[in-house]
């Protein structure tokens, strides 16, 4: 006999969300960015266009940046989900926030928390990354203001910022 509490209610996800565990109502075809927007009120990922291209809802499930309006709230209950928020504290983050404000290479913003955390994910992996890298790991993140040429100088900044501090790996 399944006890109880191990019986999930309806209507009712448990996610992981930078480090927390929150159960939140959600319809079985509500979002990850619902539930991280409208019922955490965690906003930092954006709802830009809703349906996979822009990147702007950008976030890391397991490690991977990944589109949260793509993804059913259902389904990522295994998941480990960060949001921008929540890799504030982390070093290769804090040096991109620093790079991309000394750079310049944010206008209107609202790509910018997407950019971070493809970006970061980037730096994790390859910490010396060249332009054509830095364009292909931020190619599914759209800007519609920057051009993108100062975006890949703030990863780039931000690069050689954490190769400097031997914070890179
Ligand atoms: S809002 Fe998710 S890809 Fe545009
Ligand atoms: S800064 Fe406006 S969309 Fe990128």
């Amino acid at each position: 006999m399944t006890h109880p509490s191990s019986v999930p209610l309806p209507g009712v996800v448990t996610v992981h969300v930078n480090g927390e565990a929150a159960q939140v109502g959600a319809a079985l075809h509500d979002t990850l960015l619902t539930v991280l927007r409208d019922r955490l009120q965690l906003t930092a990922a954006k709802r830009g266009c809703n349906q996979g291209v822009c990147g702007a809802c950008t976030v890391s499930v397991d490690g991977v940046p990944m589109r949260a309006c793509l993804s059913l709230a259902h389904n990522c209950q295994s998941a480990q989900v960060r949001t921008l928020e929540g890799l504030l504290d982390c070093p290769h983050m804090q040096a991109l926030q620093a790079a991309f404000a000394s750079t310049g290479a944010f206008q209107c913003g609202f790509c910018t928390p997407g950019m971070l955390v493809s970006a970061r994910s980037l730096l994790q992996r390859d910490p010396d990354p060249d332009e054509r890298a830095i364009r292909t790991a931020l190619s599914g993140n759209l800007c519609r203001c920057t051009g993108y040429v100062k975006i890949v100088a703030a990863v780039q900044a931000a690069a050689r910022s954490l190769l400097a501090e031997g914070a890179a790996s």
